[in-house]
């Protein structure tokens, strides 16, 4: 047996941290916060230990909170006081997230994301205005190109609020060109766009949905959110991303997802972000709880697994808890 090879060399104490390849920092990270117009004090998600949905009044204490950790980015989503059939308070000037972001904005120094989607703000709770009759015919569903200016004007009204950045996330066809035109038109040629490039249809939201009480009604998201067992697609619609100006391409869900994450990592040169997901914070939870995972140890392994996929940034609900511990 020839013996001249051998791995384990480089895994003593001394030498580990010299040839490790992927590392972790409170930079990367960003963590999601929840604001809520229906409640004057914080409400605890259920399905999300630790986390909340916190009343606008609260939103800039919450994000420093978040800073104290080292995490420097938060993406932001709104439970409105109201929905109707199109999702009017996700563009209202005086909306959850608008009120929200100027506070955050005007009391902290975070970076500040949006999530541009209308499933928190519609009533029927899909991502875009409905197709008439959708709600009796399970096979119609979100009409795109009427929804690409509704998403548009949420997307200005979140930059005239003060966000950094928008993360539109409803998988509408060319989303990404309708918003940057509306943010250039409206003077916000410097604001970047992360999209949510490749977002399949996955069951892993479901914590998610409690917290921002956005279910659809009826149906589900098959028919704009991708199919699980599509890989190749990830990389078409990703490219019509980039070619409508998409600034950082997000994948999600991530763990189940890594080999999306590494293609598009390998084709694109763009920043790569991935979105550790709801029920992937809840499973861990779960198992944490009844003593069968070390909580620490496996949300530490996630979030290193994704950067080591080639994620360049990772939104997580683990973050804080990770980064106080980096
Ligand atoms: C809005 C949106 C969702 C998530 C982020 N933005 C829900 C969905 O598409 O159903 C999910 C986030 C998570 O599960 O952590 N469209």
């Amino acid at each position: 047996m020839d013996m001249s090879h051998r791995p384990r060399r480089l895994r003593s104490d001394g030498v580990r941290s010299l040839v490790r390849e992927t590392e972790l920092s409170a930079s990367d990270l960003v963590a999601p916060v929840f604001v809520d117009a229906t409640t004057d004090e914080r409400v605890p998600i259920g399905s999300m230990p630790g986390h909340t949905r916190v009343p606008v009044d609260q939103a800039a204490e919450r994000v420093r909170e978040v800073r104290e950790t080292g995490v420097e980015a938060v993406i932001v989503f709104g439970v409105p006081e109201s929905k109707d059939a199109e999702g009017s308070r996700a563009w209202a000037d005086d909306g959850v997230v608008q009120r929200a972001v100027r506070r955050i904005v005007e009391e902290t120094d975070a970076y500040v994301i949006t999530d541009v989607c209308l499933c928190e703000y519609t009533d029927h709770g899909h991502c875009g205005a409905i197709e008439s009759g959708a709600r009796a015919d399970p096979h119609m569903t979100v009409d795109n190109d009427r929804t690409l200016e509704l998403l548009a004007k949420t997307a200005v009204s979140h930059a005239e609020a003060g966000a950094d950045m928008v993360a539109p996330s409803s998988m509408t066809d060319g989303m990404v060109g309708a918003i940057r035109t509306a943010l250039d038109d409206h003077g916000f040629e410097s604001l970047p766009i992360m999209s949510y490039a490749a977002k399949y249809e996955s069951a892993f939201y479901g914590p998610f949905r409690d917290a921002a009480d956005g279910a659809p009604a009826f149906g589900d998201r098959r028919h704009y959110q991708m199919d699980p067992a599509n890989g190749r697609e990830a990389t078409r619609e990703v490219a019509l991303d980039v070619e409508e100006g998409a600034d950082v391409l997000l994948i999600k869900p991530a763990l189940a997802y890594l080999d999306v994450v590494a293609d598009v990592r390998e084709t694109f040169d763009h920043p790569v972000a991935a979105y550790n997901v709801s029920g992937e914070y809840a499973m861990l939870h779960a198992a944490a709880e009844k003593g069968w995972l070390d909580l620490d140890a496996v949300a530490h392994e996630s979030l290193l697994s994704i950067k080591r996929a080639g994620a360049d940034l990772i939104l997580t609900y683990f973050a804080e808890d990770v980064a106080r511990r980096l």
